[in-house]
């Protein structure tokens, strides 16, 4: 593969070796901001968390403060969060509802379009200085949504997202079909920072082969919490979704709150969960209800994008800081209607296993900035090993790494690009 990266992909000798040194190198993480993170459709947020016309939120994407906004149309809006007069941060507020942005520094005050609606001492400027373009907020040149999930590409001649998603589309039309009241963000954000490289999270986001060794703890307590886990084994396959993105779908043991039932949750759960899973199949068909309520599922869309979908969902982001560390910003996602006791229980599921200060996190936060500092051993010379399952590369496991190749493989190539 690219003599660049120095990758090193060998079907026939079912060998896939990535260097450590593309976790802990300078050039790298910059180059990956110019061919990547610059490049690509990056995920902005779900329509939820702007509910209504004038409600609005910020956020970082690839190192650039956003605004984003719905305007008096309902129309949504993505702005570069800085002042057309000189450059300070419009909006300092993480989220809330205004028609209204005024800069702090000189009271410039825009319209959620971006538009510039009134200045202090205009007497002061040339006529018509307010209506030239030049001196509005800045869209962010590309803006698209598939379903809920809102998607933004600093590069105006991206492919039509669509096209980017690929197979990785319906996967996220799956997520949002949970439920006929529609899906929401609930409980805001969570943030972290994690001492390693933004890629060994990209692995660890959908690896299904280090479950049982690195969250033992969680699977024990499971174990040990009375009908908390069920009979189901835990077997699925790894699928490539097209343009370096990949998910693993498989069947476990933990309940689903749509809609796999545990013992823990009764009698009496029963009977809901049985009566959620007959209003999917009635509304999507047997095919679709079995894989949305059976399955479990770890996605990542290319580059950084993860969708969850196991115990409960989580969405998340991270951006490289710097090669040896990133920034991560967490979601998650639930049926906008949900009985109490349920809703009750994927809060549970969500907070004990996959939140900051759940059983799995903090397990994977320790194992990727290991990871990281192993890497300082000999990263010159050593190469990670991704090469699980290519010996049945025509039917990968879901604990296998064919779907860490699929990722590996679509970074080399467009840093390849960048480079030509
Ligand atoms: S920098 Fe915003 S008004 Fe001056
Ligand atoms: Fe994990």
């Amino acid at each position: 593969m690219g003599e660049e990266t120095g990758i090193i992909n060998d079907p026939e000798k079912a060998r896939f070796l990535v260097p450590r040194r593309v976790f802990t190198d300078h050039a790298v993480f910059e180059k990956e901001y110019e061919a990547i993170f610059n490049r690509c459709w990056l995920y902005l947020g779900h329509a939820s968390e702007l509910t209504a016309p004038g409600s609005f939120l910020t956020r970082t994407v690839s190192r650039r403060p956003i605004l984003f906004t719905r305007d008096k149309d309902g129309e949504y809006n993505a702005l570069f969060n800085a002042c057309p007069h000189r450059g300070a941060m419009v909006c300092r507020e993480r989220h809330g509802k205004s028609r209204a942005f005024m800069c702090m520094y000189h009271g410039w005050t825009f319209g959620s379009t971006g538009n510039l609606m009134s200045l202090p001492g205009q007497a002061g400027y040339a006529e018509g200085f307010k209506q030239d373009p030049q001196k509005q907020m800045v869209h962010v040149p590309r803006l698209d949504r598939r379903g809920d999930f809102f998607f933004i590409s600093f590069n105006k001649d991206v492919e039509p997202l669509d096209e980017y998603l690929a197979e990785a589309g319906d996967y996220l039309d799956l997520v949002s079909e949970h439920s006929d009241t529609g899906m929401a963000v609930i409980g805001g954000t969570q943030e972290y920072s994690i001492r390693g490289n933004w890629k060994l999270l990209t692995e660890n986001s959908f690896d299904g082969y280090h479950a049982a060794c690195t969250h033992s703890t969680y699977l024990d307590y499971l174990k040990n919490a009375n009908g908390a886990l069920g009979a189901t084994p835990l077997e699925g396959a790894g699928i490539d979704l097209g343009n370096g993105h990949a998910v693993i779908e498989y069947t476990a043991p933990w309940g689903r709150p749509v809609a796999s039932w545990v013992p823990l949750w009764g009698e009496e759960g029963k009977v809901e969960i049985d009566k959620i899973y007959r209003e999917v199949e009635a509304r999507l068909g047997k095919q679709r209800a079995e894989r949305l309520a059976r399955m479990n599922r770890n996605m990542v869309i290319f580059p950084n994008l993860v969708v969850n979908d196991i115990m409960a969902i989580t969405i998340r982001t991270f951006f490289p800081t710097a090669p040896d560390s990133m920034d991560v910003n967490a979601w998650t996602l639930a049926p906008r209607e949900e009985s109490e006791w349920l809703r009750k229980y994927r809060l549970f599921n969500f907070t004990e296993f996959l939140g900051p200060g759940g059983f799995a996190t903090p397990d994977d936060v320790e194992a990727i900035e290991k990871c990281q500092r192993g890497y300082a051993a000999n990263a010159n010379n050593m190469y990670n090993d991704i090469s699980k399952g290519m010996v049945r590369a025509d039917a990968p496991s879901f604990d296998d790494e064919a779907q860490m190749r699929s990722f590996w493989i679509e970074w080399d190539r467009r840093l390849a690009m960048a480079e030509a």
